[in-house]
């Protein structure tokens, strides 16, 4: 996609812990874990770029600088592959060397998504961008993140990604009370991180793609940290609610969580379906 747009920027949080994945995670970081021959980080980098966003950062905990490396020339492999002529699998790595011009940003501290976002904000400085979580993978034929950019093109404001979600799953997630506007656009009057399935407004989960206004970081900083004093960026956004406008993107595409084990699992067996239907 080449026109011109108000997002130039985005941000991918990668700092987290990882613990539903140790004892791996102890040593690898869990943005480089593999679905067939690309880790998570690269599926991530390759949906910003396919929707024209090319200035990342990468909020990435002290001693995992490993997971923007990936995206770094590596002249010994290059080399090698050059002397034995291997022209696809060197534009292969070059091609991913140029996908994105990378910032890291450490978050020294766990202190949760909100506080990770805002380790940001220099980089953001003063204009809407969009932050993608890599755990959240999403097959679709426009980028998931290029959707929610034309909802904030249209609409302004804060959108988020949405997805109608068995009950079962509404107790670990993020959860939209909205107004749907046709179209798969939602006008959101609020937003409850993991609510009891009786307490939740609807099945209409937030999944890990946002367009946020500078205007979050400020919310970020003065909200309340919520639960295990992690900072939440969903209050965050919800507070920008009748402020600003927020609204909610029901994608069009295939979404796997990648964040559990069999969730990573899944993600393999997609993308190798996926693959062998495509050759
Ligand atoms: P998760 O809630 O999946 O947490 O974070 P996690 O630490 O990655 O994994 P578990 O729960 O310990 O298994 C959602 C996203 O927010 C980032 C994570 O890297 C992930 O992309 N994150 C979370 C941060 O960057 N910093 C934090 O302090 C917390």
């Amino acid at each position: 996609m080449c026109m011109p747009q108000s997002v130039r920027k985005a941000v991918i949080p990668a700092a987290g812990l990882g613990t539903r994945f140790l004892p791996i995670t102890s040593a690898v970081p869990k943005p480089l874990l593999p679905v067939i021959d690309r880790p998570l980080i690269h599926y991530a980098v390759a949906e910003l770029a396919a929707a024209g966003i090319h200035d990342i950062a990468m909020v990435l905990s002290p001693g995992f600088e490993a997971v923007a490396g990936y995206f770094e020339p590596n002249q010994t492999l290059m080399g090698a592959l050059e002397e034995r002529g291997d022209e696809e699998r060197l534009a292969q790595l070059k091609a991913i060397n140029d996908m994105a011009e990378i910032t890291v940003i450490e978050q020294t501290e766990a202190r949760g998504l909100g506080h990770a976002i805002l380790m940001a904000r220099n980089f953001i400085g003063d204009e809407p961008f969009a932050v993608l979580l890599p755990d959240d993978l999403i097959w679709s034929a426009a980028p998931a993140i290029a959707q929610l950019l034309g909802v904030s093109e249209e609409h302004g404001g804060s959108v988020l990604a949405a997805k109608r979600v068995a009950r079962e799953a509404i107790p670990s997630l993020g959860i939209i009370d909205a107004d749907p506007m046709g179209n798969d656009v939602h006008r959101v009057r609020g937003l409850i991180e993991k609510p009891s399935i009786e307490e939740a407004p609807s099945d209409l989960a937030i999944i890990g793609r946002y367009i946020l206004t500078p205007g979050v970081f400020d919310r970020i900083e003065h909200g309340p940290a919520g639960a295990l004093g992690e900072i939440q960026v969903t209050d965050a956004i919800a507070a920008a609610i009748g402020v600003e406008p927020v609204h909610a993107c029901e994608f069009e595409g295939d979404h796997i969580d990648a964040g559990t084990p069999p969730g990573l699992f899944a993600a393999n067996v997609y993308e190798e379906r996926r693959r062998a239907m495509a050759s």
